[in-house]
């Protein structure tokens, strides 16, 4: 089997990170005889590459000697995997609905090892997380005043309160210096219906500088917190921590050569519409980096902070535990020309690749995957389209540049989609079968594969 990479081709390409022991197994066959079996789209999922990520943070955790604790921010990927893996390694996982929390407690993740976030938390999510004794980042007073009655009637409450981020005041999350106020007077009045644990946030996107500040202030406010009688020894500081999808230089030629020329239909994007795919500082590097940096530009670095005023610190990386934990293959069903470039349509839809879905673009280049004979490369440019009746429905907007032309069943596969891309959009659109999820593992150094285990709905 062949496997077709993108260089050579004309086009503007955006390679993703090289993954040796990815592109070996996506060179053995198994891709293909998956796509017999299934009959479309499919994901592969590699949780070896999670317990790898978990492990780089809680290495990060301990060469800055912080007492730390890791949760897995679910939203990220449906998959069972993944909180199986949590489970069994005692990471903790961040949830925001009562489904996420079932799933967790039902792939046998401990309450007390579950953060539950998201606004307005609908009363059945807060009595199962009280209930289970989870951590419960309250977002506003209305909702700390329901905790606190049913809490009085059940047992106490484990919480955090959220704080709106002053550098990004319309967020629509957490609450303001006053609400907080009025927040810590009502935690006192309850008395031993809740245990204030701490403070949380959660910011927009990735820079170290502005997380580092904010933890900062957190531990401040852990202090004020504590002189009122309450516990207040945690801090969670969210996600947002980066995934480098690939290298600084073809991100940098891709940012500043793109144009409506390299996309089907002339469409436009900006620069700012993508997510930042190449990231100096990134995963645990930018968990290090904020556990460096000095809160405020002055003083102790964080790291010291959280020793010293005895505060540990919790974080909910979602994409950044998926980096590199999977990808989505795609049959090529159907290829034609227009306008001096190709029209792929592909089995399945956009909805599998979420990116789409946020007037934005998913950028790692796809990989063609072939078993045919293949001659010389003869470089070809297409879009790439879902099976579907949606012009709207394109998984690849961009020209991109592959080897040669591709056929029928070839498989198109599409680099690190884990993280957010592979399900959080997915619909039985047409009637189309959600693509199952393949669980690739090599225990000992033997590849193994299954499905991945998801309760009947
Ligand atoms: C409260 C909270 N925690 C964690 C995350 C995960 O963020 P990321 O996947 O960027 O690490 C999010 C994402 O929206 C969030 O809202």
């Amino acid at each position: 089997m062949a496997v077709i990479p993108f260089p050579g081709a004309r086009g503007l390409t955006l390679p993703a990170h090289p993954d040796p022991w990815l592109d070996t197994l996506l060179h053995g066959g198994l891709p293909h005889e998956l796509a017999y079996a299934f009959g479309g789209p499919f994901h592969l999922l590699l949780p070896e590459r999670f317990d790898a990520g978990v492990a780089a943070f809680r290495a990060a955790l301990d060469e800055a000697d912080v007492d730390g604790r890791v949760y897995y921010a679910k939203k990220a990927n449906k998959a069972a995997a993944w909180i199986e893996r949590c489970a069994a390694g005692g990471t903790g996982v961040d949830v925001a609905s009562l489904g996420e929390l079932r799933e967790a407690l039902g792939h046998g993740v401990r309450g007390e090892n579950i953060v539950v976030t998201g606004p307005a938390k609908a009363d059945d999510l807060l009595r199962v997380a009280v209930l289970q004794g989870c951590l419960i980042a309250v977002d506003a007073l209305d909702e700390l005043d329901r905790l606190i009655t049913l809490a009085a009637t059940t047992r106490p409450a484990r919480l955090l309160l959220r704080r709106l981020p002053p550098a990004q005041p319309h967020s629509r999350f957490g609450m303001d210096d006053a609400e907080l106020h009025t927040a810590l007077e009502r935690c006192r009045e309850a008395g031993d219906a809740v245990r204030m644990e701490g403070f949380s946030f959660h910011l927009s996107g990735y820079a170290v500088r502005p997380r580092a500040d904010l933890a900062g202030e957190l531990v401040d406010m852990c202090l004020t917190a504590r002189a009122l009688g309450l516990r207040a020894d945690r801090i969670s500081i969210g996600g947002g921590f980066a995934v480098d999808y690939a290298a600084a230089d073809d991100w940098e030629r891709f940012t500043h050569e793109q144009s409506p020329a390299d996309y089907h239909a002339g469409k436009s994007f900006a620069t700012s519409d993508f997510y930042p795919y190449h990231s100096p500082v990134a995963g645990a590097d930018a968990l290090r980096a904020i556990l460096a940096a000095r809160p405020g530009g002055r003083g102790a670095p964080l790291a010291a902070r959280l020793r010293d005023c005895g505060v540990i610190l919790l974080m909910e990386p979602g994409r950044a535990l998926l980096d590199r934990a999977g990808c989505t293959v795609f049959p090529v069903q159907g290829v034609k020309e227009r306008d001096g470039y190709g029209i792929l349509t592909v089995g399945g839809t956009s909805l599998s690749l979420s990116e789409q879905w946020f007037n934005s673009e998913y950028l790692p280049d796809p990989v063609l995957l072939t078993d045919r004979p293949v001659g010389a490369p003869s470089p070809f440019r297409a879009c790439v389209g879902g099976a579907t009746c949606l012009e709207s429905d394109m998984l690849t907007w961009r020209k991109v540049a592959l080897a040669t032309r591709p056929h029928p069943g070839d498989l198109l596969v599409y680099p690190n989609t884990a993280g957010y891309q592979m399900d959080s959009n997915e619909s039985p659109f047409h009637d189309l079968p959600l693509p199952p999820k393949v669980v690739v593992e090599a225990p000992g150094g033997r590849t193994r594969w299954r499905l991945d285990h998801r309760p009947p709905a």
